[in-house]
């Protein structure tokens, strides 16, 4: 897996609305800016799918618009789930935002394993 750094957007781009969905080899990431940082998201919640980019930014989270989950923007940590949604590793570079496409999942304590059926 290529750890290239892919530009995807400018800073500009970004400011307008804090937030930006753009596509890297056909996967939807959602970006935010907080803080003066920028953070990527899978733009895909992986409870049911909403777009994380239509999302609302409280606290350091984007709450997720289809059942308020939220995910911290730095390593997309889901508190009341102990689950995440994937991140990529985000930098600036003379006004252009770079994406390296690997993404990044935090793993929790071992879960419950449960049987299905
Ligand atoms: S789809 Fe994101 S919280 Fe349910």
């Amino acid at each position: 897996m290529t750890a290239d750094w892919i530009a995807v957007a400018t800073t500009k781009d970004l400011a307008r609305r804090r937030k930006l969905r753009v596509e890297v080899n056909g996967v939807a990431i959602a970006l935010f800016q907080a803080d003066g940082q920028v953070y990527a998201l899978a733009d895909t919640c992986i409870h049911q799918e909403r777009s994380l980019f239509k999302g609302t930014m409280l606290h350091g989270r984007v709450i997720c618009p289809g059942h308020q989950w939220a995910f911290e923007l730095d390593d997309g940590y889901e508190e009341s789930q102990d689950r995440y949604q994937p991140t990529y590793p985000v930098r600036v570079d003379a006004d252009t935002i770079y994406l390296n496409p690997t993404p990044r999942v935090g793993t929790s304590a071992p879960a419950e394993t449960e049987a299905e059926g």
